[in-house]
């Protein structure tokens, strides 16, 4: 089976300096106009860096999944998806972010993959929103759940995941994509998604990180491996990354 990786952050790892962002990593953080909107950036980033840390060839390796690596750039494209570039070379992998509640998660898949993932706090969602955003299917399973707003954050996070491994995030009718649950499972559970217009299915693994749900989907299927665990010298996912140049980072502030 082919692996997915991820890791997650919280606030408290964050260094308080910005040396370990790149002058063009930093242009990213010109349409956050709120102080939480920058501080989640600035999480993802670290989180996304110090994720693809662990892929990177040992020679390169600036260390554990604790530190971010300076060779590593994490940039957004046109339609907001990040992706990462080392050497002057975009990075032969498929990433995606989410950042909820000071926390924030990163998956990481081989290039040929599309690759969502998304946190979302378990909390209260009104009749409202369920209705406008879930399918008849999602909403009636919502209403028979014996644990309705656990059902209901996974059903959206499991939404989210997806339309981001289909890259048009919440561009698209959330109704596009239908959330199927597996049945319950130690760990990760499992789900399904359905994009009917594009007709493509996506496997997902759900699980509660404190008063959150985390969601991963990817397509093809695959195990998610975290990239905490020790590895004992071997790549996490199977394949090693290759960086021939640093990038220049930003100046020490005075
Ligand atoms: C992608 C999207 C669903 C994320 O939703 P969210 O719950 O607010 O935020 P999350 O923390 O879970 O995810 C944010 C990350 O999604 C990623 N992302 C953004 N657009 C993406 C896209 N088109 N495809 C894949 N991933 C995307 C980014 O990495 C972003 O984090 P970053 O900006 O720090 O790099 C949402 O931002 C979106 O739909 N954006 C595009 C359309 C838009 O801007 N609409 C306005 C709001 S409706």
């Amino acid at each position: 089976m082919i692996r997915l990786g991820y890791l997650t952050r919280s606030r408290e790892d964050l260094p308080p300096d910005d040396r370990w962002l790149t002058a063009r990593e930093l242009t990213g953080v010109d349409g956050r106009r709120t102080a939480k909107r920058i501080s989640d950036w600035r999480l993802g980033r670290w989180t996304a860096k110090a994720a693809i840390g662990t892929l990177l060839e040992p020679a390169t390796r600036a260390g554990s999944a604790r530190a971010s690596h300076p060779a590593v750039e994490v940039l957004a494209a046109a339609d907001g998806a990040p992706f990462a570039v080392a050497g002057g070379q975009t990075l032969p992998i498929a990433l995606s972010l989410s950042h909820a509640a000071g926390r924030a998660l990163c998956a990481v898949g081989a290039a040929a993959s599309a690759v969502g993932c998304d946190l979302e706090r378990v909390e209260p969602r009104s009749a409202e929103f369920v209705a406008s955003y879930f399918t008849t299917g999602e909403a009636l399973a919502v209403e028979r759940a014996a644990a309705p707003d656990l059902l209901a954050n996974l059903i959206w996070s499991a939404k989210e995941s997806a339309l981001k491994a289909l890259r048009c995030g919440l561009r698209a009718d959330t109704r596009s994509v239908e959330v199927t649950l597996g049945p319950a499972a130690p760990g990760w559970g499992t789900f399904h998604v359905l994009a009917t217009a594009e007709r493509r299915t996506f496997r997902g693994r759900w699980c509660r990180i404190d008063d959150l749900v985390a969601t991963l989907v990817s397509a093809p299927p695959a195990e998610p491996v975290d990239l905490d665990a020790p590895t004992r010298g071997a790549s996490p996912l199977g394949f090693r990354l290759r960086v021939e140049a640093p990038v220049a980072v930003t100046p020490p502030s005075a």
